[in-house]
């Protein structure tokens, strides 16, 4: 027998929980109605059920593999145009999960990351370059790590520069990209037959053209592969080139291969560059703050450039990163769905392949963090607090088999990008900035603005 579960006050027949909906905000109207509504509750929207969860006790509950697994909600399945059965929006149980999945593995490893150290250095230093030139201009925060983020993966994982940072606007590949994640989030809430495929045909076609050029400059990151040939450490592209070559057991068809790079350059950016974003917004919040990762800077690089283990040996800034995820996890959302019919905890009953949303924001601002949870606070990463916390209550790389490939790229790309600005820079925001968040699938802080000064 089901459990009751709450449910928004105003339901309307045939529209239902639609009043308050802003349907380029979703994650913010969710987050609201978590806040009066629990750690568990559903809406139903255009005849869409959908269960949210965001309790600490709950999400450590779907977080045991052996009852749930990831569930692909309809705004993923949005993304399987863009991304088909690459990692990131592959069913679990479909063959080229795993295949992808164990193929491209080795290219996550410690020594992997060590090899893309250098390239790191290199894109972290054409970003100061540039805020070199800038003078005192303010700069676009979330568009120049874009910038940054998208070259790094394009140049470690498929040795393809954008170049970026000569260009004065984002890159095409940017404005398409941002166009399919937002077309996917607001197409998931409007579907025929409701309001009906001809209102959308236009948008849809629109679409396709995004999706057409995405998959040009895929094709093109491939031939210039077949072209030039490959004879660094191992890459992304070349882990999956080979093993088609070699006639691999996990090798990838061609298709796949296609959708991992669009998977890998949207992914392996799209997210980095909103964790720097939100960490540079709290440092300049924050003086003392960014007094002591500073401080921490010079005492650990001093004026040089690092060593890649000199990186994780930024351990406040590493802070600063990951309590900037807390409040913003840049992709802060995932599903997870019960493998067999089972109970949860609370009483909700859940057939098998019915899903659930976690919302990681809700999460992460659980009273289990303490009664100040909406302040920035890097210290409660520190070993001490970490260890007296439970186990599933940090969540911004997801859980279980199908969390982020990424996780340790992104974190030594991150820490390494803050340290050099902070070793090189002083930073000032306007006073009247008041942080906007904008979504598109994830999250980025909007029209934030920072001046820079070098330090002498
Ligand atoms: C999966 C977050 C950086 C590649 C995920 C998931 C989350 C996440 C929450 C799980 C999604 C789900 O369960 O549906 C983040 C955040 C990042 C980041 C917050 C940066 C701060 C990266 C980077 C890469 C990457 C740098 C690649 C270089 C992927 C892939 C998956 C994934 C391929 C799918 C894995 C699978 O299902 O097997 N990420 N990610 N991510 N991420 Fe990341």
């Amino acid at each position: 027998q089901q459990a009751p579960i709450p449910h928004p006050r105003w339901r309307l027949p045939l529209l239902g929980d639609f009043v308050g909906t802003h349907p380029r905000a979703p994650l913010q109207d969710a987050l609201r109605h978590a806040r009066t509504l629990g750690p568990i509750y559903e809406r139903k929207i255009l005849g869409k059920r959908i269960v949210f969860a965001s309790g600490a006790d709950m999400v450590a509950e779907l977080s045991d593999e052996t009852r749930f697994r990831k569930h692909l909600a309809p705004a993923i399945v949005g993304l399987r145009p863009l991304g088909g059965d690459g990692l990131f929006t592959a069913y679990s149980d479909e063959p080229n999960w795993r295949k992808g999945h164990d193929l491209l593995r080795p290219a996550f490893t410690q020594s992997a990351m060590r090899s893309y150290h250098r390239t790191m250095l290199d894109v972290a230093k054409e970003l100061v370059q540039h805020w070199d030139n800038v003078g005192d201009t303010p700069v676009d925060v979330s568009a120049d790590m874009t910038k940054l983020t998208l070259e790094t993966i394009g140049r470690t994982g498929f040795s393809h520069p954008f170049d970026s940072f000569r260009r004065t606007t984002a890159h095409p590949f940017v404005d398409a990209m941002v166009g399919a994640l937002r077309h996917a989030q607001v197409r998931t809430f409007f579907k025929p037959p409701v309001i009906g495929d001809l209102v959308w045909r236009k948008r849809d076609l629109r679409n396709d053209a995004r999706l057409d050029y995405l998959n040009g400059v895929v094709d093109g990151v491939i031939d210039e592969r077949k072209r030039n040939g490959h004879d660094g450490p191992d890459d992304l592209l070349e882990l999956m080139m080979r093993a088609a070559r070699d006639n691999d057991p996990n090798r990838l068809d061609e298709r796949n291969i296609r959708h991992q790079i669009i998977t890998f350059l949207v992914a392996g950016h799209e997210t980095t560059s909103g964790a720097l974003s939100f960490a540079l917004y709290y440092l300049s919040q924050h003086p003392e703050i960014f007094a002591k990762a500073q401080a921490e800077v010079d005492a650990v690089w001093g004026t040089d450039e690092p060593e890649f283990e000199q990186i994780a040996k930024l351990r406040y800034v590493r802070r600063v990163l990951d309590e900037g995820l807390r409040l913003w996890p840049t992709a802060p959302v995932y599903a997870r769905e019960a493998r067999e019919e089972t109970t949860l905890e609370c009483g909700h009953h859940l057939d098998a392949g019915d899903g659930l949303l976690v919302l990681i924001p809700m999460l992460h601002r659980d009273p289990a963090w303490g009664d100040n949870v909406d302040e920035f606070d890097p210290d409660r990463f520190a070993p001490a607090n970490v260890k007296s916390r439970p186990a599933h209550i940090y969540k911004p790389f997801g859980t279980g088999e199908r969390a982020c490939i990424g996780r340790q790229f992104a974190i030594h790309e991150a820490v390494l990008v803050l340290g050099t600005i902070l070793q090189r820079y002083d930073i000032a925001a306007d006073p009247n900035y008041r942080l906007k968040i904008q979504e598109r699938l994830t999250l980025m802080p909007e029209g934030f603005e920072l001046r820079l000064s070098r330090r002498t």
